[in-house]
């Protein structure tokens, strides 16, 4: 376990959290001179070899180089160094097919919705799609393949403890998927996802069935898909690991805006992962890992003469074409 110095008086501790009170300012950084490292910054980049993979060769350069410019303006000392990477392996060993530290990491510091961005912008034809946003680590292949119309929300009964938010936040969600030259697509998988009431997803909670909340719905000859579900409701990320002693120690909100997540597919066109927002949430201006985009947010109108839901959603989906 490391404590070290970041400042007058100030101990911190990635495992523990923060020992020091607010008003200790870190002392100002003077940055090693760029002189200093130059050297050593060309050094790194010209060990790479000959054979080197192409890709690697191509970017390794530009991270050493911000990787020494970095440590050289923070003046980075080793034991800081040291309880990073001290993080770094813990995130690994906390990892399992049911949980991704790293990725989590990757999240709070807004990479992964970097690099979504940057990857959605490399393959589309055209910005005529619906935006993307991240897949999350909650993703589950082979939900149940439903009708249209049928309901995602499983097993509800009085007795399950979220029952009058559920009975209160009831929705039917509807709407299109359609090509960038707004043809629909009939046969398209709308494959949907999101947390319970209780901000948890049903694998994270013993007390959901197998599946609930999930589900996938080909649209029909419209391009129209159509399901019951729940307005979302806003939930922590998993705070039990370094991500969240990380989000402690930065004094953040952990909080992601009500969600639900979609992947949309159909032959010929690039599938689009993303998620809606509803704007009723008071988390939509801080979401923890940085996934809201204006087109995404959406508004749930009161549905009336249907039992079955107290809100209704229209929201179509537009997938650019393969090229
Ligand atoms: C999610 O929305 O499921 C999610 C996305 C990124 C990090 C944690 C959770
Ligand atoms: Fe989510």
């Amino acid at each position: 376990m490391e404590n070290f110095l970041i400042g007058k008086d100030a101990t911190l501790n990635l495992r523990m959290g923060i020992t020091f009170s607010n008003d200790q300012a870190p002392e100002e950084v003077q940055p090693t001179s760029a002189k200093d490292g130059q050297s050593l910054i060309d050094q790194v980049i010209a060990a790479t070899g000959p054979k080197a993979h192409p890709r690697l060769a191509q970017i390794m350069p530009s991270l050493v180089r911000h990787l020494h410019d970095f440590a050289r303006e923070v003046n980075l000392t080793v034991p800081e160094w040291k309880a990073a990477v001290d993080m770094l392996n813990e995130c690994g060993q906390i990892s399992n097919d049911r949980r991704n530290e790293t990725q989590l990491l990757c999240d709070i510091l807004g990479l992964e919705s970097l690099v979504d961005e940057i990857t959605s912008n490399l393959l589309a034809s055209s910005n005529a799609g619906t935006p993307s946003a991240v897949l999350g680590p909650f993703y589950r292949h082979n939900a149940p393949l439903l009708p249209n119309g049928s309901s995602i929300v499983k097993n509800l009964t009085p007795e399950t403890p979220w029952f009058s938010q559920a009975i209160a936040d009831s929705a039917y969600i509807t709407g299109r998927v359609l090509s960038t030259d707004g043809r629909p697509i009939p046969g398209a998988i709308v494959d949907t996802w999101l947390a319970a009431p209780n901000g948890l997803y049903e694998q994270q909670d013993e007390s959901q069935t197998d599946m609930n909340l999930r589900g996938r719905f080909k649209t029909d000859q419209d391009g129209r898909f159509a399901f019951y579900a729940l307005r979302p409701t806003s939930y922590p990320i998993p705070f039990d690991g370094p991500a969240g002693r990380f989000l402690t120690l930065l004094d953040r909100n952990p909080n992601r805006p009500g969600h639900i997540h979609f992947v949309v597919s159909a032959p010929r066109h690039r599938a689009l992962t993303t998620q809606i927002f509803d704007s009723r949430d008071k988390y939509l201006t801080e979401d923890a890992v940085f996934a809201v985009k204006d087109e995404l947010v959406v508004k749930f109108l009161p549905h009336k003469g249907d039992s079955k839901a107290r809100w209704y959603l229209e929201y179509d989906f537009v997938l650019s074409r393969e090229d």
